[in-house]
């Protein structure tokens, strides 16, 4: 009896050792952060009507609920998906939900085929106001290549944002306030690129899957990578804007779908991090409701405040976004990480970017001056 139950705590004790230190250490970081900073804020509601926003993976998650609140706007949407059934059904029901406002442009576009992306941008003939690149995956820790050969992470959520950006900013030079919206995240923070991986092997960081996290899988890894590089493109690609056209960075919220559950949990892990991790990030504020999660990518994408500025990088774990008790444009600013802020990074992944996309007119013809 008495050798039954000591083994009984010696695998309890076991199981906790393993799991539950790093979720408490977790819990207690992610506690601290939130009790120390001030709630997203209510959004201030922007007449969007006229203005044509371009927001892609908007089937699922973040993107379908910012495509929600700007349809509510009034916005002129123009969603690119890969599936296009499930644009089909999101087409359906904002026609139903939304009779007021224009209906979305459903159209193919996969992220993952530089072609693709190519004839999305051929064939979308109309206005861009603002560009959100909102799609992303989380890859799984392991490398895989897409079609063109690109890891899977670098092309999906970086690279194709690249193309596209370059492909539309006649588009966007044409909008009285044109605006480019990257939709990063704090995990840029991990990230970790090596210009000479990008050039000979088409990965950001050939060692990334040294740095898969055991509990968040690869957002360690090549995604952290990619969200580094969106953030370097942003502050590049602010120095060679025409100063109609402004861009940003962000990040998001960690939203409690989507990313995290294709992660490669054991079952165990995934009840822990359903039953115990998910309610405990919730109450201290760190993941938010569905409403609170896309606020910060909507406030970016729309306040007229933020048309004043370029190059910035917004977060709902900063102050909140609007009456912070500064002009609005400085509320929900954030730091970004040593990496994402060095200079000569920025301006190397922006060549190297143009190169391996075969590149040499628009936003590739020149460096920019000073
Ligand atoms: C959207 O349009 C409707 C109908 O014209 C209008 O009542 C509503 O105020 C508009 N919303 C915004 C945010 O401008
Ligand atoms: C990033 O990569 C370099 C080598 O390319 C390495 O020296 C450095 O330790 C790496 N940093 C991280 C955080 O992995």
């Amino acid at each position: 009896m008495a050798k039954q139950a000591s083994n009984r705590i010696a695998k309890i004790k076991a199981l906790f050792g393993f799991m539950c230190v790093p979720y408490l250490v977790a819990a207690i970081a992610v506690g601290w952060q939130a009790l120390a900073t001030p709630a997203v804020g209510e959004l201030e509601e922007v007449d969007m009507r006229g203005k044509t926003v371009l927001i892609t993976g908007a089937t699922s998650g973040l993107g379908l609920w910012q495509a929600e609140v700007l349809a509510r706007w009034n916005a002129s949407l123009v969603l690119p998906v890969r599936d296009l059934k499930k644009g089909q059904a999101v087409l359906d029901r904002f026609t139903q939900e939304f009779p007021q406002a224009p209906a979305p442009v459903i159209m193919e576009m996969d992220l993952a085929s530089l072609q693709s992306v190519r004839d999305f941008a051929e064939q979308y003939a109309g206005p861009v106001d603002v560009l959100v690149h909102n799609a992303a995956v989380l890859g799984t820790g392991e490398l895989l290549r897409t079609e063109d050969g690109f890891e899977e992470c670098l092309q999906v959520n970086y690279l194709s944002s690249f193309l596209l950006t370059h492909l539309l900013l006649p588009r966007l030079q044409q909008s009285a306030a044109g605006r480019i919206v990257h939709v990063s995240a704090k995990a840029h923070e991990w990230g970790n690129i090596s210009m000479q991986d990008l050039r000979s092997r088409k990965v950001l960081d050939l060692d990334f899957p040294k740095r898969r996290l055991r509990m968040m899988g690869n957002l360690g890894g090549s995604y952290a990578d990619s969200k580094l590089a969106q953030v370097l493109f942003s502050n590049a690609l602010a120095r060679r804007l025409p100063p109609n056209v402004v861009t940003h960075a962000l990040h998001p919220a960690i939203v409690p779908t989507g990313l995290l559950r294709q992660a490669d949990f054991s079952a165990v892990q995934k009840f822990l991090h359903d039953n115990m991790m998910q309610p405990v990030m919730r109450l201290v504020g760190f993941t938010q409701s569905e409403e609170d999660a896309p606020k910060t990518q909507i406030h970016v994408s729309t306040h007229p405040a933020i048309q004043d500025v370029t190059g910035r990088y917004y977060s709902p774990l900063s102050p909140p976004l609007v009456h912070c008790g500064q002009k609005a444009e400085y509320c929900g600013i954030s730091s970004i990480s040593e990496a994402a802020a060095d200079r000569f990074l920025q301006e190397a992944l922006f060549e190297t970017s143009c190169e391996l996309l075969d590149l040499n007119n628009g936003l590739c013809a020149e460096s920019p001056d000073s």
